[in-house]
């Protein structure tokens, strides 16, 4: 680890904000997590992230359903409050979830209680040309918005499953296009997600705000992952462009059994973990008789 890379503390660290990651542009690479609690928030924090996410990924990754079509204003909005007394430096963004921007006064509506309730300092909301008036209403209100092309869950029943996209030059040509769509509205960055490298290469070049990649090579400007992913908590599948950093699951789950084990065996808890009366009291207490009460 070299001295740039050290982890710096919270209290001291300066907040990064939306103009900070926009500007980073072209240079040190923006490092991106998903999170959706204190613990998570704070760990991801203290990790020196650059920014975290309060993905509607939350769905599937924490409430354990089949997409992210179900989450909610309230659920994001409960999530986002969580994460956000964990993370004091890395810029907080959350979530609108599915059809919350379906109209200009929804999406008004939405960043409000996510970013006023929720404690939020930036949003993201999924698609391309099509959300660019709601990007500009947002914008002009005062919300710094975090775009996203390409593969967008949240329209996995047109899409047909999670599949890359941007697969040849005409499907890269509509990426492009939302992208600077999204750029022109005041996005202050875009997600990529799951397309091949070449196409991610094109779309980063063609704007001037940074693109983050999920899936799509590491030509971007900057990378995001989902918590879950990333440290092997989440089993049902795991994408080609996961890589997982660490196996808390197995290691959750081997220290549950060892904690079974222990209080089963009786040496848990042990003499460190019990409290005592003082010796003069032990003789008093053990005079008391009290018959248990009649049911
Ligand atoms: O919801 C989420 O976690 C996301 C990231 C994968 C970008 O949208």
């Amino acid at each position: 680890m070299t001295t740039s890379e050290k982890t710096i503390p919270q209290a001291k660290a300066k907040p990064v904000t939306a103009p900070v990651i926009q500007g980073m542009k072209g240079g040190a690479k923006i490092c991106c997590i998903t999170a959706y609690d204190y613990p998570s928030g704070l760990i991801a924090d203290q990790a020196g992230v650059d920014l975290v996410l309060v993905g509607d990924s939350l769905a599937m990754v924490v409430l354990g359903r089949e997409d992210t079509l179900s989450v909610t204003v309230d659920e994001m909005v409960h999530h986002t409050k969580a994460a956000a007394r964990g993370v004091k430096r890395a810029l907080l963004v959350a979530d609108m979830p599915f059809m919350s921007f379906a109209t200009v006064d929804r999406a008004l509506d939405t960043a409000h209680r996510l970013m006023g309730e929720g404690g939020a300092r930036a949003v993201k909301l999924e698609g391309g040309q099509t959300v660019a008036p709601q990007i500009t209403a947002l914008t002009e209100a005062g919300v710094p918005v975090m775009a996203h092309v390409g593969l967008t869950p949240q329209h996995l029943a047109r899409f047909g499953g999670f599949k890359a996209q941007g697969k040849s030059a005409e499907a890269t040509r509509v990426l492009v296009e939302d992208a600077q769509a999204v750029e022109a509205a005041g996005a202050f960055c875009v997600v990529l997600e799951a397309m091949p490298v070449e196409a991610a290469q094109v779309i980063t070049e063609a704007v001037t705000i940074p693109t983050i990649g999920i899936g799509a090579g590491n030509v971007t400007d900057g990378q995001i992952l989902v918590y879950h992913d990333a440290l092997g908590l989440f089993d049902r599948f795991t994408p080609k462009f996961v890589r997982r950093f660490a196996e808390l699951g197995d290691d959750s789950r081997k220290a549950l059994e060892m904690y079974c084990a222990e209080v089963r065996r009786t040496t848990f808890p042990g003499d460190k973990n019990t409290f005592y009366m003082p010796t003069d009291e032990v003789a008093q207490v053990r005079k008391i008789k009290i018959k248990p009460k009649k049911k």
